[in-house]
């Protein structure tokens, strides 16, 4: 199966078994725009428990913040979104197909790489178990004159997107013969800015409305509620404010289903440090979001650090998280050092101080920021990508099992009576009631075992208590794992326990504790 295939299968999934749905789907949808189901709903919660404790239940220093969606307008200025938040957007004639400038070019960035990894596999088939990778990448003429051509044109990029220089975008393309993917044309309109805000009214009219936006980011919503929560809270530097909330861009290439969305959710954590310390923080927070991430146990190298080739108008560094998604590796998650920018911003703009004053040092400064940024969204795909299994099992029967760890999984145990009768739903009914107040527990009764086990490992739940006959006898059950399907027989009363050790978000923890 391709990455190709592999990604439409699991969206295909995502709809069938109760995870997302388009939005307002009966009226065909609306681009870039989802719902989550009774499944996704749960795992997504469970992705932001995972985030929310990290943060501020393992770090005494980092405290929670709910800020509104809606700012008082001129936040937007000072922050630089209403100048800078901008896409170059190129337009090919024949297709009528707009495109991210920058994103054309980063695709065939990547296919330089790809034509790389091509020309080294090929040569591992020929050399076979003589092959020296390290050597061959080194010596081969090809693989030479394919590199030269890719960092030259990285060279231009990085370049032309630090000097916002857009005819030399537009250049870049024309040069690398990029085409259309739709019309197959050469085609292109000038590159052009376009604001990523969606702006609203606020009041009516006659009262004189004014403009607000929808918050492109939950960080400005931090930064301006610094000082309350440093006073109020009484926080000494280095402190953390962390915070979960929708943000809105008017994506212009919304692609790859929940990856770029209109409406989206993020999980940022502003954190608040002594200037000339924030490479230091940077670095810490680099490795402490990593292990976050590899907690999960989805493998050490379907992740890497990708440093950011232009920097925000804000940062003074900035690196992504990269997961290898079934369409490659992309950003999950940002860690930018943003200076003092949005907290002198806002001073400058609203004219009151925000300063923090330093018992120590005996002075007051405006601290440095050091932001870890992700999407709730990307983080589910990424989830979902790495959990889709489809395998054989015995009898050459196939199942599709979502492997999502424990902890995060919608549904922790399915409880099954094995026959509707004899007591059976009775038992099974008192296990589900004994379960329900710790964890997310279903009944299930309808089909064979073979079924509703089936069923189980397509919503990804951890764990499957069958009440059989026997139950009735000793007060035992069968206990059957979602990844190795081995099964053992347990005692009743001993369930809570196994169940609390199985799904415990503790063991997610510690390995990322503080
Ligand atoms: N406050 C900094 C900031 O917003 P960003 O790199 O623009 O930085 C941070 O966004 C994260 O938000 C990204 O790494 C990504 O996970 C998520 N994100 C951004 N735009 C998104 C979109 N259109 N759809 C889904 N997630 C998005």
């Amino acid at each position: 199966m391709t990455q190709d295939e592999l990604f439409k299968k699991l969206v295909a999934h995502c709809k069938e078994y109760g995870f997302i749905f388009p939005s307002s789907e009966i009226y065909d949808g609306l681009g870039a725009v989802y719902d989550y189901g009774q499944n996704g709903v749960e795992l997504k919660n469970n992705i932001k428990r995972y985030w929310w404790d990290s943060m501020v239940k393992l770090h005494e220093n980092i405290v929670g913040l709910d800020a509104a969606i809606f700012m008082h307008p001129r936040t937007w200025e000072a922050s630089g979104h209403v100048g800078a938040f901008n896409d170059p957007l190129i337009d090919n004639r024949d297709s009528k197909k707009r495109y991210r400038a920058d994103v054309l070019i980063e695709d065939w960035l990547a296919k330089q790489d790809e034509k790389i990894s091509k020309e080294v596999e090929k040569a591992r088939k020929r050399f076979g178990e003589a092959f020296d990778e390290e050597q061959y990448r080194a010596t081969s003429p090809r693989v030479a004159d394919i590199a030269a051509k890719r960092d030259a044109v990285h060279e231009r990029f990085a370049e032309a997107l630090n000097a916002n220089d857009l005819n030399e975008l537009r250049q870049i393309i024309l040069d690398c013969e990029i085409v259309c993917p739709i019309s197959g044309t050469r085609n292109w309109t000038e590159v052009r800015q376009f604001n990523l805000m969606f702006s609203t009214q606020m009041g009516s009219t006659a009262d004189g409305a004014s403009t607000i936006y929808l918050r492109p980011e939950t960080a400005q919503g931090i930064f301006v509620n610094f000082l309350n929560v440093q006073k109020t809270g009484r926080m000494k530097l280095p402190f953390g404010i962390a915070q979960i909330g929708k943000a809105f861009r008017n994506e212009i290439v919304a692609r790859q289903f929940i990856f770029r969305m209109r409406e989206f959710e993020q999980m940022e954590m502003q954190f608040f440090v002594r200037p000339g310390d924030e490479m230091n923080w940077w670095q810490q927070w680099k490795q402490t979001r990593m292990a976050w991430h590899r907690a999960l146990g989805f493998g050490h190298d379907n992740y890497r650090f990708h440093d950011h080739d232009k920097l925000a108008h804000y940062a003074n560094a900035a690196t992504d998280i990269e997961f290898n998604f079934p369409f490659g590796f992309k950003e999950v998650e940002g860690i930018h050092s943003r200076t003092d920018y949005d907290l002198s911003r806002h001073q400058e703009f609203s004219g009151k101080k925000i300063q923090y004053f330093d018992p120590e040092k005996g002075e007051s400064y405006v601290p440095y920021v050091v932001e870890t940024s992700i999407g709730v969204d990307r983080m589910f795909l990424q989830i979902m990508s790495a959990a889709y299994t489809e395998e054989k099992i015995d009898g050459g029967e196939e199942r599709v099992v979502l492997r999502i760890p424990a902890p995060l999984a919608p549904t922790k145990v399915a409880v099954m009576p094995l026959v509707k009768k004899d007591g059976l739903p009775e038992t099974a009914q008192k296990i589900v009631d004994m379960l329900k107040f710790d964890h997310n527990v279903a009944y299930d009764e309808k089909d064979s075992i073979g079924k509703r086990y089936r069923r189980q490992d397509a919503v990804g739940t951890p764990l499957c208590v069958t009440v059989d006959h026997r139950t009735l006898e000793d007060g035992t059950v069968t206990v059957r794992h979602r990844d190795t399907m081995e099964q053992e027989r347990i005692a009743v009363e001993a369930l809570p326990q196994l169940v609390d050790r199985e799904v415990s978000m503790r063991r997610l923890l510690e390995q990322v504790r503080a």
